[in-house]
């Protein structure tokens, strides 16, 4: 464990046994189907990487970055699309694929966003849900682990643009993001 980690809650082989039933469980429900699968940027590439992998049938893949929020820490309730799709949505079975889902407001966007575009269905796989916190209307329909409402850091998930690297997903020392 590295020193800036105060707890491993999910180990690498804890993630990867959850990501294999995941894969499995989309490539059984999207089975004659060619789903899109769209990675949110940044968290989600590593999560993204490991289930695409998991899934026993070719998929396509897209990449978007949008950003609910505003100078501040708080959702401003708005979406801003920082890297939108290179192919369009129109029509297709679009796999949302999230790191993490917190209060909902990006996701509850987005989802609205692709089925504005005419995406034929949109679900969305995220591999932390902190459900506790939810504001927006929304629910993901693949879930790796719902947490409790803990700094989480590793697998894709940073403080500050940094841990994203880490193997494992741990909880932050408090003394590291109140400093
Ligand atoms: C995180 C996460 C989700 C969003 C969840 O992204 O990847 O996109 O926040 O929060 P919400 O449910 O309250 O909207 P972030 O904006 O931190 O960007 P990043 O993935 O580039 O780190």
């Amino acid at each position: 464990m590295h020193n800036d980690v105060e707890k491993i809650l999910f180990t690498e082989e804890q993630i990867a046994a959850r990501v294999r039933a995941l894969g499995a469980e989309l490539s059984r429900d999207y089975a004659g189907k060619n789903p899109l699968m769209l990675c949110i940027l940044k968290g989600a590439f590593v999560f993204f990487a490991d289930l695409t992998r998991a899934m026993d049938m070719p998929v396509a893949m897209d990449f978007m970055q949008v950003s609910s929020y505003g100078a501040g820490a708080v959702s401003s309730g708005n979406i801003r699309i920082l890297k939108d799709t290179a192919v369009p949505v129109a029509g297709r079975d679009v796999i949302i694929v999230e790191d993490i889902i917190d209060s909902g407001n990006s996701l509850y966007r987005l989802k609205g966003l692709l089925k504005e575009r005419g995406a034929s269905s949109v679900k969305i796989c995220a591999f932390l849900d902190k459900a506790s916190r939810r504001t927006a209307p929304v629910a993901a329909d693949y879930v790796g682990y719902v947490i409790e409402d803990a700094f989480v850091v590793g697998y894709g998930l940073d403080y500050a643009e940094k841990y994203r690297n880490f193997p494992y997903i741990g909880i932050l020392k408090r003394e590291i993001y109140e400093k």
